[in-house]
């Protein structure tokens, strides 16, 4: 990542991470070592691209965007228990995530796997806590719930696993990608302009960019475990043939996944045609996943 808006991203990480490091500090009394590993995966230095698209989708929507924080903290904290579990043995055993010991080399299984555990629930204590009207909480909660569940993440990092064992075709790839990665981005924007008070079209809108957008995300993570490096991702490389995952380079090679990241990113961008240049920090951000490096 080297461009302008590689540091504006930054510079949105940073100041989501103050608002995120207080929201992650408990009011009553927690074992502390469920505290501790709660904040060592989720506080660690990651993109945070899903709060970004959660904040540039509700000021689109004409929201503030301190009304982002919340619904930003509930998505990437279940993003980061997505990351806790994915790491565990039983899943993609991995010993690395965001340049830091995965949660369980840290804290042991047990710790990690209930850290998940409390990270899914307290999103939703989040958006019930820091949403002004029931009916916008019942809203949020529900977007998040449909996004994280059966028939989003959590079923796709289930197809994902039982997929090790089959051979890899494009469909299944899809469906995966769909599911364990695209849902969550998808509910991001989607769950930003529900805040700031958007339409549903410009709900629908913003959520068709998120689908796309984030197929073309987790393509390019794909194609990332084949051409960077552990120091640059923070995270292990190489694994996913190793695992017999089914990818999109597995399916069709690097340059036709790259042309299809090149196609999704386009199809993203489409979504946001009528809605002017107040949508240019989602277009560039949608580029920007194209030449990323980590
Ligand atoms: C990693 O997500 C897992 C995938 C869905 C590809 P990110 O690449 O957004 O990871 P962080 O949040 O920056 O660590
Ligand atoms: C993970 O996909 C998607 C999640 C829901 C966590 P990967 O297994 O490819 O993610 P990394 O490469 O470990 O970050
Ligand atoms: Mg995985
Ligand atoms: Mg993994
Ligand atoms: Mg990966």
């Amino acid at each position: 990542m080297t461009s302008d808006f590689t540091d504006s991203l930054r510079a949105f990480a940073e100041e989501f991470d103050l608002q995120f490091n207080k929201l992650l500090t408990p009011k009553g009394e927690v074992p502390q070592t469920l505290v501790d590993a709660m904040r060592h995966t989720t506080l660690a230095p990651g993109k945070r691209l899903r709060p970004y698209l959660v904040a540039r989708s509700c000021e689109l929507a004409g929201g503030r965007r301190e009304d982002a924080w919340a619904v930003g903290a509930a998505i990437e904290s279940i993003h980061a228990f997505s990351l806790i579990h994915d790491d565990l043995p039983a899943m993609d055993d991995d010993d690395l995530r965001r340049g830091r010991l995965t949660c369980h080399k840290a804290f042991g299984e047990a710790v990690a796997i209930l850290a998940g555990d409390a990270l899914s629930v307290y999103a939703f204590e989040l958006l019930a806590a820091h949403t002004p009207s029931p009916k916008m909480a019942v809203d949020l909660i529900r977007e998040l719930a449909q996004a994280t569940g059966w028939s989003g993440m959590i079923g796709g990092q289930t197809a994902d696993i039982l997929g090790e064992r089959e051979s890899p075709t494009l469909s299944k790839a899809s469906y995966i990608h769909e599911r364990k990665t695209a849902a969550l981005i998808r509910a991001a924007c989607r769950m930003g302009a529900l805040r700031g008070g958007g339409d549903s079209n410009l709900v629908d809108r913003v959520g068709a960019f998120g689908s796309h957008f984030g197929k073309a995300f987790q393509i390019t993570d794909d194609l990332l475990d084949l051409t960077s490096s552990t120091e640059v991702m923070g995270k292990r490389v190489g694994k996913d043939s190793t695992a017999s995952k089914q990818t999109f380079p597995q399916c069709v090679g690097l340059e036709e996944s790259r042309a299809i990241v090149l196609a999704e990113v386009e199809r993203a961008v489409e979504q946001l045609a009528i809605l002017g240049s107040d949508a240019d920090d989602l277009r560039s951000l949608a580029r920007y996943v194209t030449d990323r490096n980590y």
